[in-house]
């Protein structure tokens, strides 16, 4: 018996997969096997009952000794074949799963996605207008003179056909009042150029939302009252503001709308260089002539008006300190927003 169990371990290791495997447990184990067989093939009248007693022993130890051994094998096979397959089919089940980078959006996008939600729920129209436009609407038509310095090749990027890359979305404001009439209440979105030397607070792309409201009776309380309801919803909390005095050609009075510092609520800090106050939004109500560039009597129709800077409030919002980053193309700024608004 103990040559039976020796053959046997060598038939086991001899077998390459669980086919040849199981038929080494046929040739042993079948019913014609030689380990089954064995028994049949024993005269026991010969033996006596000590003799028979012990055969039978080392029959059935015989037996669960070639049974183990056979079910280890067929483990061992069938685990190499499953391997074989994955490396053939080129599946690795054990390497580590693929983590799939999903976007960010770039944070002047969310801010404006957000205050295009915030505008149309006051019933503001979102237009777009052309980064390439004609003098007349950039400035001619803003009231903006011949002679201003604006107009100066070191500000504008002027191209070869005498057209310009619009230096601020308030190029918008006559086309709209021609295009959709009075009342109006629109904003525009969009990006803007000026030929100015990059550093931390100035780029030469940069973002603005324009916004327009013309009615009959509009006056400063009306875009006090906007400008108000638009922070408090933009930065979530109340915020007090301020109107100082300032001048653009096309409005009348001009103001520049500053607002409470939101990072140390006004007692002065670096953000607010001490002043406790952050200029936001140049505004004013529309100048008489811009109107009538626009086919509108201002003699019946007022209303205002306001160019924020994208890249201002995304920079108060989300609290960042450098304008250069947005178009950076660095990642490690861009992981930090959300994919999803
Ligand atoms: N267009 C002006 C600028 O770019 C901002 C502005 C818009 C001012 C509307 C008053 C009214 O600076």
């Amino acid at each position: 018996m103990d040559e039976i169990l020796e053959q046997l371990r060598r038939d086991v290791a001899a077998a390459t997969d669980s086919k040849q495997v199981e038929q080494v447990r046929v040739k042993y184990l079948g019913r014609k096997g030689i380990i089954t067989t064995l028994a049949k093939n024993t005269d026991f009248s010969r033996l006596s009952s000590e003799e028979k007693r012990s055969f039978g022993q080392r029959l059935n130890a015989l037996k669960s000794e070639a049974e183990q051994l056979l079910k280890e094998a067929l483990e061992k096979a069938k685990a190499a074949e499953k391997d074989l397959v994955r490396k053939v089919a080129g599946l690795d089940l054990s390497l580590p799963g693929i983590d799939r980078r999903l976007g960010s959006i770039h944070p002047i996008a969310l801010v404006q996605m957000e205050l295009e939600e915030i505008f149309q729920g006051m019933g503001f129209r979102v237009l777009a207008g052309y980064e390439v436009e004609l003098e007349y609407y950039n400035f001619d038509a803003l009231n903006i003179p011949p002679d201003h310095p604006a107009r100066d090749m070191q500000d504008t990027f002027w191209l070869d056909n005498g057209m310009l890359l619009r230096t601020h979305t308030s190029a918008n404001q006559v086309r709209a009042l021609e295009t959709y009439g009075v009342p109006l209440r629109a904003i525009f979105p969009g990006r803007c150029f000026r030929n100015e030397a990059i550093d931390a607070s100035h780029e030469n792309t940069f973002y603005q939302l324009e916004g327009l409201l013309v009615d009959r009776d509009i006056s400063v309380a009306h875009l006090i009252a906007v400008m108000k309801t638009l922070l408090s919803q933009v930065f979530k909390r109340e915020v007090t503001v301020r109107l100082r005095p300032g001048f653009f050609p096309f409005v009348e009075p001009g103001f520049e709308l500053d607002v409470q510092c939101l990072i140390c609520g006004g007692k002065g800090c670096a953000t607010c260089k001490q002043t406790g106050w952050i200029e936001l939004i140049p505004c004013g109500l529309v100048h008489p002539k811009v109107l009538e560039f626009g086919r509108v009597d201002p003699n019946i129709y007022s209303g205002f008006a306001f160019g924020m800077g994208l890249t201002r409030m995304a920079m108060m919002e989300f609290g960042i300190p450098d304008i250069r980053l947005f178009n950076s193309g660095d990642i490690r700024f861009y992981e930090q927003f959300p994919a999803a608004f």
